[in-house]
């Protein structure tokens, strides 16, 4: 269980709540979801498998991991792959985390229930010179503090507590949304798709969305695996935590999208201040007769998200850091330090290009948007193909299935389903998309 709830913890994050609904809002809405399903299915959950056979078998981080296995082959670049990208992402993760922070702050200050102007609150926020940029610092010094602290124990014992919590605090949510007076529209685009809006962009879209929230294709779940003990389930622990991840997702669209046809001005394409724009809506008008209320439910989400981002920024810092130490030696903390000191270089780079670098563009895109298309549209395709390959025909398959079986102790039946879609249709499903993308 609490195997379950670490790797959750690492899948469940701001992704759920924050950048699936951006990204089901720019893409049109339910056939987004619909592509999205089945990329978790027929992609995300293969790749994760094969991600736990790679870091438990080897039990080292994620380079040495892929080292070990390829020798001295060019396989072992993948795992350089995963820890590149995991430091990239954990530069912007910070930004929209410190975010967080910032709104928890308010919230706790009993700023949100009652302010109007959430849209213009946000944007001169984001698009102030410091303020944003030492709260991220602020978030970042938070799971610096824990990864040199060691994880282990403390990420399992605090996953069992937070992701049942985050749950309920969800469901609740749900409740409120519906009550809205937009809950209608919300759900018509979030049910009813509308198939001409799907275009190659939107799929790839969806696959990006599928690896980011499940976190594979980074290292970390692979550097988590290598902590997991010989009895774990691989296959099912695949399954359940993309079960509680797809499910966290869905319902943050339950509530963001009844709220957002609910705020007149706020558009469903409204990009990443979605989720800060509307949520405070969502408490104000709710609860606009019971401000005590909408006080305790604000603080309490921000906080549970807050809680959501930091046990997955811990684990793509875990991912950095257990290479560093693994590789030079060096003491946990000097480890960590490092990684949280250079990361956060970029993430200052990130968050300014919302406000004073806003005009700075690399092919037509800001920093903050440039290392989320690298990371989770460019690398993290190509990552998956290289996975799958690399455990579907390079590995010895008696040993993959050693692995999946916990040595023959347990009964896999798909496996020659899983083999086949690892070997074949999942590489040549990713590389199509993504070249057609290339291409287009
Ligand atoms: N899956 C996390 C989320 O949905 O917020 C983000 C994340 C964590 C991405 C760990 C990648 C990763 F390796």
């Amino acid at each position: 269980m609490g195997v379950v709830l670490a790797a959750a913890g690492s899948a469940v994050g701001l992704g759920n709540v924050w950048r699936f609904p951006t990204e089901v809002g720019y893409n049109g809405g339910a056939a987004f979801i619909l592509i999205y399903l089945f990329n978790v299915i027929l992609i995300g959950m293969p790749v994760m498998i094969s991600e736990f056979v790679v870091g438990r078998h080897t039990h080292a981080n994620t380079i040495t991991a892929y080292a070990k296995l390829a020798l001295r082959s060019w396989w072992r670049f993948e795992g350089v792959a995963g820890v590149f990208v995991a430091f990239l992402i954990l530069s912007y993760y910070v930004v929209i985390s410190g975010w967080t922070l910032f709104y928890l702050v308010d919230s706790l200050s009993g700023f949100l229930p009652v302010e109007q102007d959430f849209q213009s609150e946000f944007n001169s926020f984001v698009s102030h010179p410091w303020l944003p940029v030492a709260y991220a610092c602020g978030f970042m010094a938070m799971t610096h503090w824990v990864v040199s602290c060691g994880v282990q124990s403390g990420i399992e014992r605090f996953s069992k507590v937070l992701m049942p919590l985050l749950l309920i605090i969800i469901a609740v949510l749900v409740g409120c949304s519906f009550s809205l007076p937009g809950a209608h529209d919300g759900l018509r685009f979030l049910l009813k798709p509308d198939f001409t809006k799907v275009t190659t962009r939107v799929v790839l879209s969806a696959m990006g969305q599928a690896f980011f929230s499940l976190s594979i294709a980074m290292g970390c779940l692979c550097t988590y695996a290598s902590y997991f003990k010989d009895e774990t389930r691989l296959a099912r622990t695949a399954f359940n935590v993309s079960i509680i991840d797809t499910m966290v997702a869905i319902l943050s669209g339950f509530i963001i999208f009844p709220a957002v046809f609910s705020v007149p001005g706020v558009e469903v394409d409204a990009g990443p201040g979605l989720v800060f724009i509307t949520l405070p809506n969502v408490f104000h008008m709710t609860f606009s007769s019971y401000p005590v209320m909408g006080y305790i439910f604000s603080v309490l989400f921000y906080m549970l998200l807050l809680l959501a981002a930091l046990t997955s920024a811990i684990s793509l810092h875990e991912s950095v850091t257990a290479y560093v130490l693994e590789a030079t030696g060096m003491s946990r903390r000097t480890a960590a330090a490092i990684v949280s000191v250079s990361c956060m270089l970029l993430g200052v780079a990130c968050s300014l290009s919302f406000g004073p670098w806003s005009d700075f563009k690399v092919f037509g895109m800001s920093i903050f948007d440039l290392f989320d298309f690298t990371a989770s549209k460019v690398i993290m395709p190509l990552s998956g193909i290289v996975i799958c390959l690399f455990v579907g025909w390079k590995l010895d398959r008696n040993m993959v299935r050693d692995e999946i079986t916990n040595h023959g102790t347990l009964r896999f039946r798909l496996f020659s389903t899983y083999i086949f879609l690892i070997r074949y249709v999942v590489p040549a499903v990713i590389a199509l998309v993504f070249v057609n993308e290339l291409l287009g």
